[in-house]
C-alpha cells in the first residue's frame, strides 16, 4: 500500500469513529469543477498579483461611494472566477455531501462562495465569505436573494445603491471581501463548529487567510494535545488535510497529516474506504 493509500485508510478509520466531524473546504475543492483558486500554480492572485491588490480596496470602496460601488459592479465585465453559475460540483463536494448523508460530516464551513457544496447535495454550509447568490445589508445583516431586487432598473433609473428591505441601509453582495468583517450569524456558527468537533477535514485551502485559519487552531487548542492549555485530558481532536501541497497548518504540526493529491480522487477513495468499514 501506498504512503497515500495508508493515509487514505487511516482518514476513512478515523472519519468512521469520530462522533462529530466537519469538513471545512477552500478554492481547491473547486478547482475541478473550473474554477481557479487564487494561489495554486494556477491561482488568480499567483498570476495576477496586482488583481489581488485592487482586491483589497474593493470593501473600501463600497463604503465611500455604495452607488458608485454598484455603478460599477452592474456595468463591469464578468468576475475574475469566470462564470461560477454555470459551475458544477465535482466528485470531491459529493464526497463530502455523500459523508454528511452517513452522519458523520456534520457540517461544511467553506470560504468559497461559488455554492457548489449545497448543489452537490451538502445541507449544512456556512459560507464564512458569502454567496454569489446572495445580497446582504452590512449594517443589519440581513439576506436577499438577487432575484428580489431589479438591479438594472435601479441603474436606469439612478436609483442606486440597492436598499435594505428591513432598515434601509445600502445593500452589497454577500461576498466577504478583503477587510471586510466575516457576517456575525457565520462567524459565531463556525467558531461553535471548530470548538464542538473531534475531527476536522481540512480540504483544498492555503490556511492564509483569517479569521477563517485560525479555526483548525482553534480545534488544535481547544482539545486536549495542546502545550499551551492544561485541559483535562480531553480526546485531542484529529486534524486532516487534503490538499495538493503543504500548508502553514501541515508545517506547524496544527494537522495531524497531510493527504497530498487531488480532491477529486481522494475523498472518493475515503468515502468507499469508509462503507467497507462500515460493512464489516
Ligand atoms: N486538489 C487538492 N488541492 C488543490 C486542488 C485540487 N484539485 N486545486 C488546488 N488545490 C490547493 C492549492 O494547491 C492551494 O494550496 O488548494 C489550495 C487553494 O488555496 P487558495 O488558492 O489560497 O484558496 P483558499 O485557501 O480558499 O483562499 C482563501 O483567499 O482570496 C481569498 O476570499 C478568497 O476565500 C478565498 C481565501
Amino acid at each position: 500500500m501506498s504512503g497515500v493509500e495508508e493515509l487514505i485508510e487511516r482518514a476513512a478509520r478515523d472519519l468512521a469513529s469520530s462522533s462529530y466531524a466537519i469538513a471545512l473546504t477552500g478554492a481547491g475543492i473547486s478547482t475541478d469543477s473550473g474554477i481557479p483558486d487564487f494561489r495554486g500554480p494556477n491561482g488568480i492572485w499567483t498570476k495576477n498579483p496586482e488583481a489581488e491588490k485592487r482586491a483589497y480596496e474593493t470593501y473600501f470602496r463600497f463604503l465611500r461611494d455604495p452607488a458608485q460601488y454598484w455603478h460599477d459592479r452592474l456595468t463591469m465585465g464578468t468576475s475574475l472566477l469566470g462564470n461560477l453559475q454555470e459551475a458544477k460540483p465535482n466528485p470531491a463536494h459529493y464526497a463530502l455531501a455523500e459523508l454528511e448523508k452517513m452522519g458523520i460530516i456534520k457540517s461544511v464551513l467553506t470560504q468559497n462562495i461559488d455554492g457548489l457544496h449545497e448543489k452537490a447535495g451538502s445541507q449544512r454550509v456556512f459560507e464564512y465569505h458569502g454567496s454569489i447568490y446572495k445580497l446582504r445589508c452590512p449594517s443589519c445583516g440581513c439576506r436577499f436573494r438577487y432575484e428580489e431586487y431589479d438591479l438594472k432598473g435601479l441603474l436606469a433609473e439612478g436609483k442606486l445603491p440597492p436598499r435594505c428591505r428591513e432598515c434601509s441601509s445600502p445593500i452589497k453582495d454577500d461576498v466577504v471581501h478583503f477587510n471586510e468583517p466575516i457576517p456575525a450569524d457565520v462567524a459565531h456558527a463556525s467558531l461553535e463548529e471548530a470548538h464542538r468537533c473531534d475531527l476536522m477535514l481540512i480540504c483544498g485551502t492555503s490556511a492564509v487567510v483569517y479569521p477563517f485559519a485560525e479555526l483548525p487552531r482553534v480545534a488544535r487548542y481547544r482539545r486536549a494535545g495542546s502545550r499551551l492549555f492544561s485541559l483535562e485530558q480531553e480526546k485531542r481532536t484529529v486534524i486532516i488535510e487534503v490538499n495538493a501541497e503543504p500548508t502553514p497548518l501541515t508545517r506547524e504540526g496544527i494537522s495531524d497529516y497531510l493527504i497530498q493529491g487531488r480532491l477529486a480522487e481522494v475523498l472518493p477513495q475515503i468515502v468507499e474506504r469508509v462503507k467497507k468499514l462500515r460493512s464489516q
